[in-house]
């Protein structure tokens, strides 16, 4: 089954683009062929997160109708294929963000999973891009204001008949300075479909340009975003298994960890 899920959030800082590329990076781990659109157009940054900020056809070209969808789409070293959006300040007086729709069809021809980052806000870009969600997931904080706007932003979905998976909560650090997910879930009334945690392997990620589940597959951001993806695709998952055993802790702190290609 072809499946179009958008990631939106209402505020920005969130962790949504981290959250597309990981989740899509897991799914593709799990043996699917996944596409990631950077759907955020005015500040696009799935190209940064991968590593490769500026590419000569962009998903700005394809909605001005200057390139075909497949001619936007590169492909990551792990299988992953990417139409990212343009960096260029030229470019964004150009936008049409409601033109996204024309091209859903593409995108499923281009892989049988699409993932697609949004926007912060609910304007214009946020809701153009919400409109071609078969499923929604939506990211908060457990914070007061993440919270607010992830309300809204179930609202609006709701609004647009939109089918929403769930709301992943990220950076939860265990503090009692923190909202408790009990009360986030109160407040929300949807399904958690995950929480990940705040893990400085996230930030090392993206300085090593890749995403987490790739360069620290072991941490606990990417397995507990391994573990999302697999409920999402209902696959089994161990996520207490893929920890770091003993012996491989040991090895790594006198340095005879694996090393990355
Ligand atoms: N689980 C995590 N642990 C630690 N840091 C995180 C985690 N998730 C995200 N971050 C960091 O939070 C910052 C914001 O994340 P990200 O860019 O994914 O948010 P966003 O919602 O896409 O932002 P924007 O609304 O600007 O597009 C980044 O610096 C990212 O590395
Ligand atoms: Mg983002």
């Amino acid at each position: 089954m072809k499946r179009v899920i958008v990631i939106t959030s209402g505020k920005g800082g969130v962790g949504k683009t981290t959250t597309a590329i990981n989740l899509g990076a897991a799914m593709n781990i799990f043996g699917r062929e996944v596409l990631i659109v950077d759907g955020n157009l005015t500040t696009p940054n799935v190209g940064i997160h991968f590593g490769s900020p500026e590419v000569p056809v962009t998903l700005n070209h394809v909605l001005s109708n200057k390139a075909e969808v497949f001619e936007a789409v590169y492909e990551h070293e792990s299988g992953l294929k990417i139409i990212p959006a343009s960096l260029s300040v030229k470019e964004l007086k150009k936008i049409k963000p409601e033109k996204i729709g024309n091209f859903k069809k593409d995108f499923t021809k281009i892989s049988d999973i699409v993932v697609v980052d949004s926007s912060a806000g609910l304007g214009n870009e946020a809701t153009s891009v919400m409109a071609v969600a078969d499923e929604l997931i939506i990211v908060t904080n457990p914070e007061m204001p993440a919270i607010t706007d992830a309300l809204k932003t179930l609202k609006l979905a709701q609004e647009m008949k939109k089918p929403i998976l769930g709301v992943i909560i990220t950076k939860v650090r265990e503090d009692d300075i923190e909202m408790q997910p009990d009360v986030v879930k109160e407040m929300l009334e949807i399904p958690i479909l995950g929480m990940v945690p705040y893990d400085l392997s996230v930030s090392k990620s993206l300085n090593m340009k890749d995403a987490v589940v790739h360069t620290h597959p072991k941490s606990k951001a990417a397995r507990a975003y391994k573990e999302i993806a697999a409920k999402i695709l209902n696959v089994k998952y161990d996520s207490k298994k893929d920890a770091e055993n003993f012996i491989e802790k040991i090895l790594k702190k006198f340095g005879f960890g694996k090393k990355r290609k």
